[in-house]
């Protein structure tokens, strides 16, 4: 019942043909997307991976082959010849790349049948996230999908075109390779002919790149899987793709004007949309006091205001407590929300909670600029006068207020911030915002480990004029660490690297990393700094999270053509699967579980 293409040849794809080829006579291959029977005459929609184009079997032109048009279901690939011809009357499409003309059939081959696919592929039915990857050589049919594969083909093209002109060069690095300190869980590889001993594979190229540097490759760059074993949320994947870019004999201008070009070069190619460096830069202090966080979404203000000055001397104990035991008081003044009921304050307090706030405190200004709220009564009318200024509130507005230690209050609030937003609708999906954070504190305390820790990696070099500080106060020094923030994500980050190995070995203790541990994670790379290291720098760019934002998805499984469920599990291959005992006992493992 299958049909052999035979001598068939296609001359078109399904987004080629216009009213320029009337009369010529084509051949088409395809998919069959939807069949409608109007009175006698058939027609199909005919779907590859560029369009559509409409195709009619009319039995006046050739009964047989409408005989057997009547076969056709969903999802069969099928391969017709016929003549172009403009659509009748005011039939034409314009939506449709072809949808000025039909095809009129005279050769019908049917290339394969289909079972009846899982899901309609032609419209916007809601699909489990488990059934679409199960079956995603399905999903991938949708244009929205293809098209998506299609923009990350062009933004690759795009980066590696531009990397290339600015002489970096492509190198490939090891995927069985050892830990790199990027702070996740690893993903372990059993070694057969060395027991007991594993590979990790790559959470960056991180020391790679840096020995590249140190090899003299000057400019390096990779678009290169990482794997980490971590929670996964809508913009994290086991494995995902990185951008990744090392430099010698740059300072961070140097890193940030070549990236500021590549990030608006992708975004001319992809989106046609001129994004305009340099772009803002605001320090992590800044930040933080702003916008309660390190990736700040600036397409919209409601902005933090630190309270903690009038607080100290007011009579409601959660703030005076807040602020006299080191803590802070911020608020957000949620412009014109007035209007928020009972339920809504409840809801956002609700809100506030999951995120560690012990309460959230309100105040609604009414008319009159009086305070309707449950903690009006603990404000002297000169301190209300005060909050009122420093908020720039007015009648109709609510002001939501943070009390506790910085970290929790710039947590809720910076969270508080996103939510009201998305409340208030005022995330511009077509406004792309980018913001350099620069300045990062060098290390934070690790309150569970009781011990600092790197904020990027401990190859991340101090402020010059910090580096006294690094044996005494290693909180207060600061590092030449960036990040690239847009829309709210953070779509890359890098560093200026340490290539004095006595100030790696400063930076090393400064983290509680003994000698002994320091030779053993990466004394390869401590080695190298002794033999010549050039000052480097580089960065990488999250590829998946950048296409995520270019295509408007909400999720980055839509921009990667097998991705993996939250569990970071693979409905198609069903992997992670069993794996036979002899397996195991040949790489020298003895599990413990039953089968
Ligand atoms: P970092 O750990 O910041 O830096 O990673 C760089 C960028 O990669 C993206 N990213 C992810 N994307 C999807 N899923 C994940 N699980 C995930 N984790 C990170 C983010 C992030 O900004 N070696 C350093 C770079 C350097 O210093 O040059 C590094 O890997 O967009
Ligand atoms: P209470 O005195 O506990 O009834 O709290 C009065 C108001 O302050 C309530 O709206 C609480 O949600 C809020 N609140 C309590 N603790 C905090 C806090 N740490 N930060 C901000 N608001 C709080």
């Amino acid at each position: 019942m299958i049909d052999s293409m035979g001598t068939m040849r296609r001359t078109h794809h399904n987004n080629e043909l216009n009213l320029a080829q009337v009369g010529e006579t084509v051949t088409l291959m395809g998919w069959v997307l939807r069949r409608r029977d109007h009175g006698g005459v058939i027609f199909i929609d005919l779907r590859d991976r560029r369009g559509l184009t409409q195709v009619v079997f009319n039995p006046e032109v050739n009964p047989e082959v409408h005989t057997k048009a009547h076969q056709l279901r969903s999802e069969w690939v099928i391969a017709v010849q016929g003549k172009v011809e403009p659509r009748p009357g005011d039939m034409a499409n314009p939506k449709l790349a072809t949808g000025a003309i039909e095809v009129l059939v005279d050769t019908l081959k049917i290339l394969n049948t289909s079972e009846t696919p899982p899901f309609p592929l032609d419209e916007d039915t809601e699909v489990s996230d488990n059934l679409r990857l199960q079956y995603r050589y399905l999903d991938l049919r949708k244009p929205e999908m293809s098209a998506n594969l299609m923009i990350r083909h062009q933004a690759v093209q795009t980066i590696r075109q531009y990397l290339n002109d600015q002489g970096f060069i492509d190198i490939e690095t090891p995927m069985l390779t050892k830990s790199t300190p990027e702070g996740a869980r690893d993903y372990l590889v059993p070694s057969r002919v060395n027991a007991g001993r594993f590979f990790a594979l790559p959470q960056s190229p991180q020391l790679f790149k840096q020995l590249l540097m140190i090899a003299g490759m000057d400019r390096y760059y990779q678009i290169v899987k990482c794997f980490r074993d971590e929670d996964l949320r809508a913009d994290r994947q086991p494995e995902f793709t990185q951008i990744d870019m090392e430099m010698s004999f740059v300072d961070e201008e140097q890193v940030m004007d070549v990236v500021e070009g590549m990030i608006a070069e992708l975004f001319h190619q992809t989106r046609s949309i001129d994004v305009q460096p340099p772009f803002t830069r605001i320090t992590y202090d800044e930040a933080m006091a702003r916008f309660g966080t390190d990736r700040p979404d600036t397409r919209f203000g409601l902005e933090l205001v630190d309270l903690t000055a009038v607080a100290a001397g007011c009579n409601f104990k959660v703030f005076r407590s807040a602020a006299d035991s080191g803590g802070t008081v911020r608020a957000i003044n949620a412009k014109g929300c007035g209007t928020f009921t009972r339920k809504e304050l409840d809801d956002l307090t609700e809100f506030a909670i999951q995120f560690g706030a012990k309460g959230l405190a309100w105040v609604k200004i009414k008319e009159d600029g009086s305070w309707q709220s449950p903690i009006a009564k603990f404000f002297a009318a000169e301190e209300q006068q005060q909050i009122v200024e420093r908020l720039e509130a007015e009648p109709g507005d609510v002001l939501f207020f943070g009390a506790d230690s910085s970290a929790i209050v710039f947590q809720v609030l910076g969270e508080l911030r996103n939510e009201l937003a998305r409340r208030l609708e005022l995330l511009d999906k077509d406004r792309f915002d980018f913001v350099w954070v620069t300045d990062f504190p060098l290390v934070e305390y690790d309150d569970k480990e009781k011990r600092y820790q790197a904020l990027h990696h401990p190859f991340t070099a101090p402020r010059e004029q910090d580096i006294e500080k690094l044996e005494r106060e290693p909180g207060d020094v600061y590092s030449r660490a960036y990040d690239l923030v847009l829309n709210g994500n953070e779509i890359g980050g890098g560093s200026i690297r340490i290539h004095d190995p006595d100030i790696q070995m400063q930076v090393l203790k400064a983290l509680s990393i003994s000698a002994q541990e320091a030779e053993e994670k990466f004394g390869f790379l401590l080695k190298s700094l002794r033999f010549g290291a050039p000052p480097h720098g580089g960065i990488a760019f999250g590829l998946d999270r950048l296409l995520m934002l270019i295509t408007g998805s909400d999720s980055i499984r839509n921009v990667i053509a097998f991705p993996k469920t939250q569990k970071a599990t693979c409905p198609l291959t069903d992997a992670p699967s069993p794996v036979a005992r002899r397996q195991l006992t040949e790489l020298h493992i003895r599990p413990d579980w039953k089968e």
